[in-house]
């Protein structure tokens, strides 16, 4: 049995994407860019498709999923459009293990999501770019398709109705800037009241300030890649600050009104600034996505400063000190699926501890 294994990391936007073109599709209205981070936010699947198959089959974390059910089955659509490429109509067993530490605050579909395009396009027999891939992994989560790629990566919104140029693309490896770092502060791990998915529908219906933020996006997208490739932290920190304020500002704007953050993400903001200003220039950049935990971009030289700063507020639960992170890896052994066609579910706790990274 041809089994396939592919591990992916999260990725942390720095131009946010907040808003579709097109729902079925995944389509976005703009641009994005992000980091990909290193391997203790990952995600590791293994993929077969295989005749003795009857039905196909996911698990994650464990567990059994209902493929009945509709979220489930719009975030795997990707398995479908691989089939029909690969020209195969064999049933697919999908194992994935989510591996960032429990405490790390968010559950990234990116990682898994990537993880799955990469290691079921190549079970189905496909040799793929990590462009072509980005397009399979868009169909699962928009924000995954910038994962299919490490360093430094563009999601590119494309223009054609058919989404075949939307697509992530990798504007610079990760050895380009090998001293970024983000410090993940957790201030709250539970589940988010407004999904991203429903979150972003009802900003473009509602929100006036909308329209703004897409006509500045583009030309700060042209910013920000030109700061990364000059390795221009302080240009690049102001633009990823405000950024991050511009996506929560629209959130804000949204009617129903939609808040991620708390006050312990707003002492944060002003921690950074204090910082910031006794250092008399930009030295360390947050940025949040849709909840209250920080990302705080800083360099290798400033991160032991950064993590007492941040580990010192009230509310801060745990930090996290990632790089950016090379991209998916195939791996040779470490299955998750047994030579017979079988989920290792009962060896999952076993897996698990030898691939997260304390
Ligand atoms: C705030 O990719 O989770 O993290 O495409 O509906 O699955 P869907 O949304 P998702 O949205 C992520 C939004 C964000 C910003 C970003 O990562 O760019």
């Amino acid at each position: 049995m041809n089994i396939v294994t592919c591990e992916a990391t999260a990725n942390i936007a720095v131009v946010k994407y907040w808003g579709k073109r097109d729902d079925k599709l995944i389509l976005p209205t703009n641009s994005s860019l992000s980091f990909t981070m290193d391997e203790q936010l990952r995600t590791r699947t293994s993929v077969a498709f295989d005749s003795s198959f009857k039905e196909d089959e996911f698990w994650l974390n464990g567990k059994k999923m209902d493929l009945t059910d509709k979220e489930t089955a719009e975030r795997l659509q990707q398995i479908d459009v691989i089939r029909k490429k690969a020209g195969i109509t064999t049933k697919a067993k999908i194992v994935s293990l989510n591996c960032f530490p429990t405490a790390a605050g968010f559950a990234s579909s990116a990682a898994g999501l990537a993880a799955l395009a990469c290691a079921a396009s190549k079970a189905a027999g496909l040799n793929l770019s990590p462009s072509e891939l980005s397009i399979l992994a868009r169909l699962g989560s928009g924000s995954a398709c910038r994962s299919v790629d490490g360093g430094f990566v563009e999601w590119k919104m494309g223009s054609k109705t058919d989404g075949s140029d939307s697509i992530a693309v990798q504007i610079a490896p990760a050895s380009h800037w090998p001293e970024l770092r983000n410090v993940i502060a957790v201030v709250d791990a539970g589940k988010k009241k407004v999904s991203s998915r429903a979150g972003m529908k009802q900003t473009i219906a509602t929100s006036v300030l909308y329209p703004a933020r897409l006509q500045y996006v583009p030309k700060l997208i042209e910013e920000m890649k030109k700061a990364v490739l000059a390795k221009d932290f302080a240009k690049f920190g102001e633009l990823t600050m405000r950024e991050s304020s511009n996506m929560h500002a629209v959130m804000l704007d949204t009617w129903p009104s939609i808040t991620y953050l708390n006050d312990y993400s707003k002492e944060i903001m002003y921690a950074v600034q204090e910082f910031n200003a006794s250092k008399g220039s930009i030295k360390a950049a947050y940025t949040f996505d849709a909840g209250p935990n920080a990302h705080v971009y800083t360099t290798a030289d400033q991160v032991e400063e950064v993590v007492k700063l941040l580990s010192r507020i009230e509310g801060v639960t745990k930090t996290m000190v990632c790089k950016v992170g090379e991209g998916p890896k195939y791996l040779n052994q470490g299955h998750l699926i047994d030579s017979n066609g079988n989920a290792k579910e009962a060896r999952f706790d076993e897996i698990k501890k030898e691939i997260i990274v304390k």
